[in-house]
């Protein structure tokens, strides 16, 4: 995971394992969001791993609570969230947690997942913040 600044906020870069992805699957029932329906990304990253490659992930790193930063919390099974914890993300400021794809869990103090920035790769290995359209108008 890389966390670079865009416009003064953090945003993370998190090569998701196949294993990360796979914890994405079947979480509906304990999100709040788990389509995406509120208008917290990009059209092109409304989609189970909300991005455009499944392998990346690329959010603003702000608890949509507050405003802390949540930290990360991989670990299954960690032993402060619970052995049916699969991994993701913890607000350190009032408990929220977020899952691999920053979808926030239900009964937590964030109304809403974690923002996609608009984005766009210009090569395989390098990534815009900020522009979906590669920098073009
Ligand atoms: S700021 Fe993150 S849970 Fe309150």
């Amino acid at each position: 995971m890389m966390v670079i600044e865009w416009r003064g906020k953090p945003v993370w870069i998190l090569r998701r394992t196949p294993e990360m992805l796979a914890t994405l699957k079947n979480l509906e029932s304990k999100l709040v969001d788990p389509r995406s329906q509120e208008p917290q990304q990009p059209q092109y990253a409304n989609n189970e791993h909300r991005s455009l490659k499944p392998e990346y992930l690329v959010a603003v790193g702000i608890c949509t609570h507050l405003g802390c930063s949540p930290t990360k919390a991989f670990e299954a099974g960690d032993l402060a969230l619970g052995a049916d914890w699969r991994g993701g993300f913890i607000c350190p400021c009032h408990g929220s947690t977020f899952d691999f794809a920053g979808r926030v869990f239900k009964d937590k103090p964030a109304p809403t997942n974690l923002e996609i920035p608009p984005h766009s790769y210009l090569t395989d290995s390098r990534l815009l913040i900020g522009s979906d359209t590669g920098g073009q108008a």
